[in-house]
């Protein structure tokens, strides 16, 4: 076997290994992810952001939410300066341009990054509502002060734990394509900012990041789990791919739906519904049928940003907000890979395979 490539992967790039790293692994076939050694379902919903960044950083839970703090009140002093950047109507573009203002000198810690990425966020949010900025409160963690930056209103506690479940949950996932990004451009020596910058741009396209918003657009479009079958059908017999079913790696079930169904679950219990919960659960049931008849030798079942769609949308946050939001937790996932690259001191410089025309003789 192929020593650089994984176990059980199939051909083509998928598998290729690219990084040694302690920092999450991947189990496709098992739908196992595991985080800084934690199953994820010992992380989403069970510790705080700061916990699991901590994990991932090193360093005590409380010295990190301090150092995130710093890094949104610094963030927030720079709102002035940003030229345009936060105008751009889409929120991964505005994020683009924000964290591109930055300087590594002063941004170059996980923390401050992960920190200014949040601010920049929600500073977006508000100018999209016509709101002015809110300044960060450093008393607050991550999850709460977002929320509270985002819509502008301190955010009731179990508001905040289904935001903070959802950071937790989605903050590093083996080598997916942006991580990918972040590591290649810290292993030429560039910086942290560049490196989540280019990371930012990665995320955003709708086959990464980019498909919780759409998710939530079909479940409307849905409206009635009755339709839900039909609808289904529809998209397929017109070519397209359902958003939020689906993952290059997972030929299970994505254990991180899994979490977010349950602690958009436990929001409801609480009293806090969008009332989306069953006809997501509704239309994921005959999107697999679907697809299952269509496809039967290629799994697709729900990824993580189905259920993001619905617990995002549950706590009052836009769904143009979402793969932004998506940003603020992954932060924090990509400025360790940043680090851990930047330790190994190599190159990343993968091969391509040449299919063009050779030179005539
Ligand atoms: N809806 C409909 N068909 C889908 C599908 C989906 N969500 N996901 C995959 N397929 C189909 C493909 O069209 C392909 O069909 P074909 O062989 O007839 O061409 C087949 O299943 C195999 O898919 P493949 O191209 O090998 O999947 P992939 O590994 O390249 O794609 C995703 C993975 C995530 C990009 C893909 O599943 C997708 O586009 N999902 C929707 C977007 C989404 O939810 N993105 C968030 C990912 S976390």
């Amino acid at each position: 076997m192929d020593t650089n490539r994984k176990a059980g992967t199939a051909g083509g790039l998928e598998g290729v290994v690219v990084a040694d790293t302690r920092l999450s692994e991947v189990d496709g076939e098992l739908g196992r992810l595991i985080v800084a050694g934690r199953d994820v379902e010992q992380l989403g919903g069970e510790v705080s952001f700061e916990e699991v960044a901590a994990l991932l950083w090193g360093g005590d839970a409380g010295a990190t939410q301090a150092a995130m703090a710093e890094g949104r009140v610094l963030a927030f002093e720079r709102l002035g300066r940003l030229g345009d950047a936060l105008d751009r109507a889409e929120g991964m573009d505005a994020l683009r341009a924000a964290t591109a203002h930055l300087s590594a000198d002063e941004f170059g810690t996980p923390a401050r990054i992960t920190g200014a990425v949040a601010t920049f966020a929600a500073a977006w949010a508000r100018g999209r509502a016509g709101a002015a900025p809110v300044a960060p409160d450093p008393s607050l963690g991550h999850a709460a002060d977002y929320l509270r930056m985002s819509t502008g209103a301190a955010a009731p506690e179990h508001f905040a734990a289904g935001l903070d479940a959802y950071l937790v949950t989605v903050v590093d996932h083996g080598m997916n394509a942006s991580t990918f990004v972040a590591r290649v451009v810290a292993s030429t020596g560039s910086d942290m900012v560049s490196a989540v910058v280019a990371a930012i741009g990665a995320l955003k396209g709708p086959l990464h990041g980019g498909a919780p918003g759409p998710v939530l657009d079909m479940l409307d479009a849905i409206g009635d789990p009755a339709r839900a079958a039909a609808w289904i059908e529809g998209e397929l017999d017109a070519g397209r791919r359902i958003m939020g079913m689906g993952h290059r790696i997972y030929r299970v079930r994505d254990p991180r739906a899994a979490v977010l169904e349950k602690a958009t679950g436990r929001l409801s219990q609480a009293g806090v519904s969008s009332g989306r919960l069953e006809l997501a659960r509704a239309v994921e049931r005959a999107a697999e049928g679907a697809l299952r008849a269509k496809h039967p030798d290629r799994p697709l079942r729900a990824n993580v940003e189905f259920y993001t769609a619905v617990l995002l949308d549950t706590i009052g946050l836009d769904r143009a907000a979402f793969t932004p939001t998506f940003a603020v937790g992954r932060t924090a996932g990509w400025s360790a890979h940043v680090e851990e690259q930047r330790a190994t001191g190599r190159l990343i410089r993968p091969a391509s395979r040449y299919v063009g025309p050779m030179p005539e003789a």
